[in-house]
């Protein structure tokens, strides 16, 4: 077992990014629920436990509490915003209103350079602020470390137990150099080593999925996503022939995608690959459908009946992968007032059936996105693979409004080639969450030459996000703007006007339908 810190999610906006941060520091990191019982985080033998920050007031009725066994444990604890109050309410200290929520940049300046957490680090640092209610007395035991303009107690230590508060949130970027307060806590105090590395990771998962699968075999739908390719190559690895790969082509993938997958995964990483052309009986699926929802339903549905059949095509097989990742598996409870409880996307058409009875084999379920990416490239994916822009389910059907056709189909890979080319060309291409082509339903008039045109307006969208859930748009360079306009409109037959979209999300979604 590796390493790990637990820390206890009391519903902050940022407790994943708490994990991450400590993964960053080569120390595994585990989200649980605020009440998991102390019995249960002690089988696990946490090196260190973090306690999250939250929306609440430890005074709110119903205000999430942790087991206080924790505190009996023998190991270090650090609090960070709602967790400092929690030290408090429960060791003996007091939490009052503040007079003024202190929120945004602060500076903290660390009264005692001996305290671990802020070991190599400077007597004044930047920090980030978010919490209302502010501690007025230490719990027995502790001192105050560090202060702010606003707060005597910023940062409290119990040398003896090891025991930290911060009242700031060191995880979020704007506190630069909070990833060092963090790995000061993990090495420093935890004594963590450096054991969690994606290069470690790959030996750990390889046995693991030995021992799951024994000789029996494996099927994956490979959609040429970062997800499923990665979890494709760790799985191949790991059993070799054992796993067979579907691929289908639903007619509605980008110029390239089925080349680029038969490519990689067949010819490079000599996988069993199923490549499953079931272009055609989509596009008649879609015939005659133009409601954006009805175009998923479709779509869904069709991929489902493909799969099926192919499954059995590809013969017996105990075990069914998927790319689950870590934050789609974390456990939570909601918590009042926690934006993270916001409904999540809607999508996702490639789920499948319960009725398939396949057990899960699910490698990835443990990693973050950008762990994900480093296990792509260390297990030899190519770059392109590995950090391509996601591109939805029901493909370019989403981004033809109107009726699909094959024809529009083709426009549109072309126009997108364009813009991926363009965008890679200038260096954007990696820099941002998505850029691609709409097809609009509309035509207008031109002229080429000494003729007149009437043909498709097309949409270039670029944006920027975290997570897809909110978006900016890009502001492209006008250059390239430029080029991409005159390349697509000389180069794409059935298009003569070039549009720029420059809606954010909300109010606009990134895909547009
Ligand atoms: P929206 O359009 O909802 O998209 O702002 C947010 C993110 O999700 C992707 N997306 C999908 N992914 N199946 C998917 O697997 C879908 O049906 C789907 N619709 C949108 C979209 O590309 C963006 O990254």
């Amino acid at each position: 077992m590796n390493e790990q810190i637990i820390i206890l999610d009391f519903g902050s906006q940022y407790t994943q990014v708490i994990a991450r941060r400590i993964r960053e520091c080569n120390v595994y990191s585990t989200i649980l629920p605020y009440n998991t019982p102390a019995a249960e985080i002690a089988r696990l033998a946490p090196k260190g436990i973090i306690l999250s920050g939250g929306p609440n007031s430890v005074y709110a009725k119903g205000a999430p509490m942790p087991d206080k066994g924790i505190f009996a444990f023998g190991v270090p604890v650090l609090g960070i915003c709602y967790g400092v109050q929690l030290l408090a309410h429960f060791l003996g200290g007091r939490v009052e209103k503040g007079l003024k929520r202190e929120y945004g940049k602060g500076t903290l300046t660390v009264k005692d350079a001996s305290c671990a957490l802020f070991r190599k680090l400077p007597d004044s640092l930047q920090v980030w602020n978010s919490h209302g209610d502010k501690l007025t007395k230490l719990p027995k035991g502790f001192v105050s470390v560090a202060t702010t303009e606003n707060s005597e107690y910023a940062a409290i230590e119990d040398h003896a137990r090891k025991f930290f508060g911060l009242q700031f949130h060191p995880e979020v970027v704007h506190s630069p150099r909070g990833k060092e307060v963090l790995a000061n806590f993990v090495h420093g105090v935890c004594g963590c080593g450096k054991s969690w590395t994606m290069r470690s990771y790959v030996e750990q998962a390889v046995e693991e999925i030995r021992a799951q699968v024994g000789s029996e075999r494996v099927i994956l739908g490979l959609s040429g996503g970062v997800d499923s390719s990665v979890a494709a190559a760790l799985i191949h690895k790991a059993i070799g022939d054992q796993l067979t790969c579907i691929f289908v082509n639903n007619g509605l993938l980008r110029a390239h995608e089925a080349a680029v997958v038969q490519e990689v995964f067949g010819r490079n990483f000599k996988v069993k690959l199923q490549y499953e052309d079931a272009s055609a009986l989509f596009l008649r699926k879609l015939k005659g459908v133009t409601d954006p929802e009805r175009k998923r339903k479709v779509i869904g549905k069709a991929f489902i009946d493909v799969f099926q059949a192919a499954t059995k095509r590809a013969g017996k097989s105990k075990f069914l992968a998927q790319g689950t990742l870590y934050p789609d598996v974390i456990e939570s409870i909601p918590i009042a007032g926690n934006p993270a409880a916001m409904i999540k996307s809607h999508h996702n058409v490639g789920g499948l059936p319960k009725n398939m009875k396949f057990k899960l084999v699910e490698p990835l379920a443990r990693l973050f996105k950008d762990e994900v990416r480093q296990l792509g490239l260390e297990l030899g994916l190519p770059k392109e693979i590995v950090y391509r822009q996601p591109f939805p389910g029901p493909g370019l059907a989403v981004r033809i409004l109107g009726e699909v056709t094959e024809a529009k189909c083709a426009i549109l890979r072309n126009a997108d080639a364009i813009v991926v080319e363009e965008m890679k060309a200038s260096g954007l291409y990696y820099k941002i969450w998505q850029s691609f082509a709409v097809l609009l339903p509309c035509k207008s008039v031109g002229v080429m030459g000494d003729e007149r045109t009437y043909d498709y307006t097309l949409a270039i969208r670029a944006v920027e996000s975290q997570d897809g859930m909110t978006a900016d748009w890009v502001k492209l360079p006008y250059p390239l703007l430029e080029k991409l306009s005159s390349r697509i409109i000389n180069e794409v037959k059935g298009v003569n006007r070039c549009v720029f979209d420059i809606t954010s999300k909300p109010p606009g979604t990134i895909e547009w339908e």
